[in-house]
């Protein structure tokens, strides 16, 4: 998901209340949105696009912050449910996980590799297990275009001046060690990508403003050897931490990659490319693309998601031989359509993966209303869809709760019982 897009929803409420939301947006370019937190919370510079609701006041770091902010005492968190021992898989339309074919339901947080409290991440895993929450999608990205100061995480850095840096430490990618060592813990899989679409945590426009590319041609990032060696550095850095450990659910090339106006062949080149390099450092993992799922014939419906415009052919996609499974996201809203219309787009991508012979996962789906999200999940259900992730999990801390972009639902709300308890039981029940 692009944050600004949903936080144009929470922005609206915080211009009520003058301040901006836990976890929210409160600064970057062109941002016209409050720049002052909630009480506990203060605006931190991610990088020069994007700032946001931290816990903490600005004079200590968050690390301090939340660690001493009274996060629930390990003793509260429930134990490790259990472990996973074998490497995910497709088996058909659906996978294989931890030895069994099987149906699931999952979710996305973009945030818990950028806690540095780990009880948060522990409860955060506790509370997945218990629903029965398969995989878990997070950021593998976080990139800034300034270093921020100590106690806060950032992954890799693109200083104009400095060489790009991949930061390894404290405060670095041993951030998302924690998250896997957890989730593993708990017997739950991680899609993990490497790189945004979006300016949020820095992403292709971090490259770009470095690398001194062209700001209307989008083909420049997926083509240009510069961008692409250091893209591959750092997936390299992040496979050879993980890459014998089958907590990885897949690796996923990038959050919602588009090449808007190009010739898909573009894109369908750099995953080629990526795909297998990404195979040839680690052969056990699974592939993905984590793209919308444009680019598909919707037979009469010709209406924009189905066009070529975002430069995705999702049928050629799917059929390289080292992508794995494909995935598809659900916003009816942002794209001009109505939610009623998501059921066509469920139905249509099953079908599609269903003849190439491939699992499709419904990777993020969200609606402001939640009107129609048990429509959704039938259809999921009814057309083999082998999985479908929610955007976005959320959770309550002793600091407050995490990120509301108005399609968060949160653990232990009657929403949840409704959307995600419900649904996540029905889809571990159904039959292969
Ligand atoms: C900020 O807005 C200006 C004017 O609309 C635009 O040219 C520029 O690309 C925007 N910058 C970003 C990072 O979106
Ligand atoms: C992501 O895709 C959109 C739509 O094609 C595009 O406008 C934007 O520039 C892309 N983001 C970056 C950072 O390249
Ligand atoms: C980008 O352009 C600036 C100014 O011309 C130059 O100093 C810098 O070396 C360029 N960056 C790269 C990565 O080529």
């Amino acid at each position: 998901m692009k944050l600004s897009t949903l936080l144009s929803i929470s922005s609206a409420v915080a211009i009520a209340s003058a301040q901006q939301p836990a976890y929210a947006q409160c600064g970057g370019v062109n941002w016209s949105g409050g720049s002052i937190c909630v009480s506990g919370f203060y605006c931190f510079k991610q990088n020069e696009f994007y700032s946001q609701c931290i816990p903490g006041t600005a004079t200590t770091t968050a690390a301090t912050t939340t660690a001493t902010s009274g996060s629930p005492a390990t003793s509260t968190i429930a134990p490790p449910v259990a472990s996973i021992t074998s490497f995910a898989k497709a088996a058909g339309n659906v996978f294989n996980i931890n030895g069994k074919s099987q149906y699931f339901m999952g979710t996305n947080s973009y945030w818990i590799g950028f806690f540095t409290s780990n009880d948060d991440v522990d409860l955060v895993f506790s509370h997945l297990a218990s629903t029965g929450l398969k995989v878990l999608r997070v950021w593998g990205f976080n990139d800034v275009t300034t270093i921020p100061s100590a106690g806060n995480v950032w992954f890799q850095s693109f200083v104009k001046g400095s060489t790009p840096t991949i930061n390894t430490g404290a405060d670095g990618l041993q951030r998302l060690d924690y998250v896997v060592e957890s989730a593993g813990k708990h017997g739950v899989s991680l899609i993990i990508n490497f790189v945004n679409n979006w300016s949020d945590y820095g992403g292709m426009a971090a490259y770009r403003s470095y690398y001194n590319l062209s700001t209307t041609d989008q083909s420049q990032w997926y083509t240009s050897a510069a961008v692409q060696a250091q893209y591959q550095k750092y997936i390299a850095t992040v496979v050879a931490r993980y890459k014998d450990n089958p907590t990885v659910f897949s690796w996923e090339l990038a959050n919602e990659p588009r090449c808007n106006g190009c010739a898909t062949s573009v894109v369908t080149n750099w995953i080629k490319t990526t795909s297998a390099y990404i195979k040839s450092l680690d052969s056990k993992h699974m592939v993905c693309i984590g793209d919308e799922g444009f680019g598909i014939d919707g037979g009469t419906d010709t209406s924009y998601p189905f066009g070529p415009g975002e430069g995705i052919d999702w049928v050629a996609n799917l059929k390289i031989s080292t992508i794995d499974f494909g995935t598809a996201h659900l916003y009816p809203e942002s794209w001009g359509e109505t939610d009623a219309w998501g059921t066509s787009w469920i139905n249509i991508h099953a079908a599609a993966a269903k003849t190439i012979g491939k699992p499709v996962i419904l990777e993020e789906y969200g609606t402001a209303t939640k009107a129609n999200i048990l429509v959704w999940q039938k259809a999921v259900m009814d057309s083999g869809t082998a999985a479908d992730m929610y955007w976005q999990y959320g959770d309550t801390f002793s600091w407050g709760q995490t990120h509301n972009d108005g399609h968060s639902i949160y653990y232990g709300t009657a929403e949840y019982k409704t959307y995600v308890e419900d649904h996540a039981a029905a889809m571990a029940a159904k039959a292969v």
